[in-house]
């Protein structure tokens, strides 16, 4: 009889290690102590004993029936004693910030060229695309820059080999548009670009540009600065002033360059402006006859004006960011801040 007590206790014990919920406790109980558990089944023994025997196995089932009894109060007690939510065994504490989903931001370049899209998009400016590997015609001759022209210099080139290479301004889309199509023309070219300068804080071997070109009969300058007036008004806001300063691009007559207060220091001056209150943000002039007669258009009969920007610069006025560097660094901590 001992041994049998014993073997019911060391069951008991194995199946209360296995134990993980008040409701698998619960069940022992049922299983041990309840009306056709195992202690009720030795209780059933006792009428079929010798009476001389009765008196000490009842005592011995009784003895069992409180070990078995307070073994399994400990168990549920403990188990009580646990916070009850449990997802997957851990403890679910509701008082934990929740966790926000990253999401993927764009670039802060394709930010700008798309506010340029949007813009010009609503002044009816169709958006065209050119190969980054140009001809050398496209780059300079179409554009009124042979060989032996001075301003070579200013657009310095990678050349890949004899008259191909990667393009240094986005001005050949405005060429390879006009072969192929008659006036009107009302178009803006995003791309990149590539200049053999050394890098540091302002200067990049590789940036982009966003071109502009407006061909129709009785296009004149004015036209030019009201659609950059519409243009700077938006992206840098209503406050910002525009101003032109005669300039020379052997593609445009009379060319200039625009100057737009600076949107950091509103003009009073710093060091991003030089103390001079304006910084300049664009190319643009007339299209000069030479380009048209490139593309067989009636110089008679047609004019228009082009004007090409910096993307990363106007970024970085529109952002206040010092260093040109940053855009290609792929650093998230500065990305995620557009
Ligand atoms: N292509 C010129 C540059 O890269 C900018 C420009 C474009 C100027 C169109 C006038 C007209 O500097």
């Amino acid at each position: 009889m001992f041994k049998k007590t014993e073997k019911v206790k060391r069951d008991l014990q194995e199946e209360i290690r296995a134990v993980t919920t008040l409701k698998d406790a619960e069940q022992l109980k049922i299983k041990y102590l309840g009306r056709k558990g195992i202690i009720q089944d030795f209780m059933k023994l006792i009428p079929t004993l010798p009476a001389e025997q009765r008196a000490a196995f009842g005592q011995q089932i009784n003895a069992l029936k409180a070990e078995v009894a307070s073994f399994i109060e400990e168990v549920i007690e403990k188990l009580s004693r646990e916070p009850v939510l449990k997802v997957n065994h851990e403890i679910f504490d509701i008082t934990l910030p929740g966790k926000l989903p990253v999401t993927g931001k764009k670039h802060p370049l394709t930010q700008t060229i798309d506010d340029v899209k949007e813009v010009f998009a609503r002044l009816g400016f169709d958006v065209v695309y050119g190969p980054e590997v140009e001809l050398e015609y496209y780059n300079f001759e179409a554009l009124n820059i042979p060989a032996d022209h001075p301003s070579r210099t200013d657009f310095d080139t990678f050349y890949i080999k004899n008259d191909i290479l990667l393009r240094s301004q986005t001005s050949t889309v405005q060429i390879r548009i006009m072969e192929k199509q008659k006036p009107p023309i009302r178009i803006i070219a995003p791309g990149k670009v590539y200049r053999p300068d050394t890098v540091d804080a302002r200067h990049s071997f590789m940036f982009h540009q966003v071109e502009g070109l407006l061909v129709d009969e009785g296009v004149s300058f004015a036209d030019l600065k009201e659609v950059l007036n519409q243009f700077i008004k938006t992206y840098f806001g209503k406050d910002v002033r525009m101003r032109f300063r005669p300039s020379f691009f052997p593609f445009t007559e009379p060319s200039a360059e625009v100057d737009i207060s600076c949107s950091l220091c509103s003009g009073k001056g710093c060091s991003v402006c030089s103390y001079s209150g304006w910084v300049e943000i664009l190319g643009a002039g007339m299209v000069d006859p030479h380009v048209f007669k490139a593309v067989h258009y009636d110089t008679e009969k047609y004019t228009g004006f082009a004007f090409g920007m910096g993307v990363e610069r106007i970024t970085m006025l529109k952002h206040g960011i010092s260093d040109i560097r940053l855009f290609y660094e792929n650093d998230i901590r500065f990305l995620s801040q557009f």
